[in-house]
């Protein structure tokens, strides 16, 4: 059965058709065509799939797109800027090494946002929980932890939506 439901997307009100058994990750890929979310394992240990659902790192290949009504969905696609310029967090990934093959980067780099947006001043140890769940078989975890402490501190840039409930601002 199809519902309509209604989000934010990137920042942008959405509103869309999808089918109960749909999850995000083939609602981006599949329906809307946003393919920087990656599947591996497609049963919730790699994280290569991670988005960012009011404000926390979710796998999407375990997420129903019904149940992103009335909340906000941050992909990959959403960091940079509108003039195209990198997140800072990207920036930080591409300078210090921490992308390698790059298949697990877009969930590595979310899951790093919804942590230095939940705590700027993370810990070493905050960092390596917040991508425990983030497998990277490139084995380049230093280059990676060392990228994301790179900017933790710093004010990131662009808006960050916390929760939404279906009210306009
Ligand atoms: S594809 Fe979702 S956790 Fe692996
Ligand atoms: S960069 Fe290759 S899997 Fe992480």
């Amino acid at each position: 059965m199809a519902r309509e439901i209604s989000f934010i997307f990137n920042g942008n009100h959405m509103t869309a058709r999808v089918e109960d058994h749909w999850t995000v990750l083939h609602f981006i890929r599949e329906e809307l065509g946003h393919t920087g979310t990656k599947e591996g394992c497609g049963s919730g240990e790699c994280g290569a799939c991670t988005v960012i659902v009011d404000g926390a790192a979710v796998n999407s290949c375990l997420y129903l797109a019904v149940e992103l009504d009335g909340r906000s969905l941050t992909t990959i696609e959403g960091l940079a800027a509108a003039d195209g310029s990198l997140h800072p967090i990207q920036k930080a990934f591409v300078e210090h090494g921490g992308i390698q093959c790059g298949f697990c980067t877009p969930g590595m780099i979310l899951s790093a946002k919804a942590l230095l947006d939940e705590n700027p001043a993370a810990s070493d140890e905050d960092i390596q929980a917040a991508i425990a769940g983030n497998l990277c078989r490139c084995t380049g975890y230093v280059q990676i932890i060392d990228s994301i402490k790179s900017v933790r501190g710093d004010e990131q840039q662009g808006p960050r939506v916390v929760a939404w409930r279906g009210e306009e601002d």
